[in-house]
């Protein structure tokens, strides 16, 4: 595991973005996987800028979206989709045709989580998984008790979750109760992956993850096994680590 640390917000926002960026440069048709959130949404914008400043090139780049509540559409602002077309997709040149995400308004969303991890297998496998982390140490909406086996699937959205979108819903309960999800292998199959955590509510269980039992109890600690990851956090998220 290889762990960088920045001091404050806006050079952990920049490192995260050039490590990305490094990777487009090295393999222009990369297929990477984003989580949306408080934390990439910085990193997001950083990318946007490289792209606008120093022509970072997204035309190949093919787009994975992590997760998606039941019944949000692109229309839908709150929706994992619309925020990562806002934060990036829109801004930079990444192909509409090279951009995959759950279709979360099917009536048939266990045949929709079949198809989309049939979808990912045939397009090659994804190369760069980009995550964050939640406070009780889900990754995507993977909450605690997730199999380690488990691919892309419909689940509850958690608690802590709903509380964190409420607000961008609208309202607690305007907030979806179910998602799909890329499972913990369809993470862990990805041949590289960042972790990204800001901020001093995620030191506990960023500590937690990295250096305590991998347990599905604590879905992150699975990465602990994974042979290439990488954590970026600001001095605040590194906090507990030793
Ligand atoms: C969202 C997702 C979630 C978030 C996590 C951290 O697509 O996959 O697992 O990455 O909840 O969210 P923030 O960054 O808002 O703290």
């Amino acid at each position: 595991m290889k762990h960088i640390v920045e001091t404050d917000e806006t050079a952990f926002n920049r490192r995260s973005a050039l490590e990305i960026a490094e990777l487009i440069k090295q393999k222009a048709d990369i297929r990477i996987c984003f989580a949306t959130g408080e934390t990439t949404k910085g990193i997001y914008h950083e990318l946007a800028e490289l792209h606008r400043h120093e022509g970072l090139d997204f035309s190949q780049v093919t787009a994975f979206v992590l997760d998606e509540y039941e019944g949000a559409s692109a229309d839908n602002p709150a929706s994992c989709l619309a925020r990562l077309n806002d934060q990036l997709f829109d801004r930079v040149n990444i192909k509409k045709s090279n951009i995959s995400a759950i279709a979360s308004t099917s009536k048939d969303l266990h045949q929709i989580s079949k198809e989309f991890e049939q979808h990912i297998g045939q397009a090659g496998g994804i190369d760069l998984m980009l995550l964050g982390i939640g406070t009780n140490g889900h990754i995507g909406f993977n909450e605690p008790g997730s199999p380690f086996h488990s691919t892309t699937r419909v689940v509850p959205i958690g608690e802590d979750t709903i509380h964190a979108r409420a607000e961008m819903f609208g309202s607690r309960e305007d907030v979806p109760k179910t998602g799909v999800t890329m499972g913990i292998k369809t993470i862990m199959n990805s041949r590289q992956i960042f972790l990204f955590a800001k901020g001093v509510n995620k030191a506990a269980m960023l500590e937690k993850a990295l250096c305590g039992p991998i347990t599905q109890d604590i879905p992150a600690s699975v990465l602990q096994l994974h042979p290439a990851l990488t954590v970026i956090t600001d001095e605040e998220a590194a906090s507990g680590l030793p």
